[in-house]
């Protein structure tokens, strides 16, 4: 497919990720593309409410009218599997000042499903939708509410059952991962197709996601799945600039200014209250950006061995130098 075919407009959103799209790393993405929203990392809830301390430190975009300084909003996301627990947090975080609230019920990690929050709910769409339903109606009615599903747990033929319940349920707007539970992340099982199926059941904005890494993915996600709203996780972490690679054809961003974000990124991350896991995560995203630069590569390489944060950060400037 060539780069001459274009896009449709319609809004590039970044995606939740737990342990890696974190405030400071929201607050540099979104100032060098223009998001039309970023998502929260999700934030578990079991049976309890959770402190304003948890949702800032979650979500410090709160303190500034519930957007990235740059402007593009925050929006909440929650994830469990009681609905009164629930809807009590979406009341909170609304009241602090979310623009929406997402629900999870796509998260595939073992230690959540084990709680029974995440994907393990695709296989119980009752739950679903009693979730939806009481959370929709403890929340005003001008606060959108939204969820984020995979296809299904084994099989995307589930997907029929799951966004009955969603759409049922009243949820306002749907993100669907086009891929199912059992899937997990492997690039050849992505069925961009499987929303087009479901689009005309659908009557709420629809967001497609998953395996979008370039102009190409974006275009070629939109035609399958028919749907203008995309949302990129791992792809916007490789390519810092995807969002502006998607909406303005720009062009992918150099090491050089690659390198600055990083720079700022630790400048961000170093005024935060825990800073401690600095090193973690500058090594995290390293793994992203060696699959787009050979220099992050190197760069990971040089700094692999470095923990404490003060040696890291320097070893990190020294490595350019
Ligand atoms: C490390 C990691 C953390 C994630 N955390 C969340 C999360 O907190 N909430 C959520 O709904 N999805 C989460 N996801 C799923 C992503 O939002 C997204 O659906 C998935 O990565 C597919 O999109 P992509 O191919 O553009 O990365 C996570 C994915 C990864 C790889």
């Amino acid at each position: 497919m060539s780069e001459q075919q274009s896009i449709k407009k319609g809004r590039v959103i970044l995606a939740p990720m737990e342990g890696v799209l974190d405030p400071p790393l929201r607050e540099i993405l979104t100032a060098v593309n223009q998001y039309d929203l970023c998502v929260t990392e999700f934030v578990r809830v079991v049976d309890q409410l959770l402190t304003k301390k948890t949702l800032l430190r979650l979500c410090p975009e709160l303190e500034q009218g519930g957007k990235t300084r740059s402007g593009t909003p925050v929006r909440v996301q929650l994830l469990g599997q009681h609905p009164q627990w629930l809807a009590e947090n979406a009341i909170l975080a609304t009241e602090m000042g979310s623009p929406g609230i997402d629900i999870n019920f796509g998260c595939p990690a073992k230690r959540v499903n084990q709680s029974c929050g995440g994907a393990a709910l695709l296989k119980e769409p009752e739950t679903i939708y009693q979730i939806l339903k009481t959370v929709r109606a403890a929340l005003p009615a001008n606060q959108l509410l939204s969820a984020k599903v995979r296809l299904g747990w084994s099989s995307p033929e589930e997907c029929y059952e799951i966004i009955d319940a969603v759409i049922q349920g009243g949820a306002g707007e749907l993100s669907i991962h086009a891929r199912t539970k059992e899937d997990g992340y492997k690039s050849d099982a992505i069925k961009w197709e499987w929303i087009q199926r479901v689009r005309n059941r659908i009557p709420v904005p629809l967001i497609a996601n998953g395996e979008i890494w370039s102009f190409n993915d974006a275009v070629k996600c939109q035609m399958l799945s028919g749907c203008d709203d995309l949302m990129v996780g791992r792809g916007a972490l490789q390519l810092p600039n995807l969002g502006a690679v998607i909406t303005q054809q720009q062009a992918p961003m150099s090491w050089d200014q690659v390198y600055q974000l990083l720079l700022e990124y630790i400048e961000i991350s170093l005024s935060q209250p825990r800073s401690d896991y600095i090193s973690s995560r500058v090594k995290q995203w390293l793994v992203f950006l060696k699959q787009q630069y050979d220099e992050a590569a190197d760069l990971f390489r040089s700094v692999r061995t470095f923990h404490d944060t003060a040696a890291f950060v320097d070893q990190i400037k020294a490595s350019k130098a």
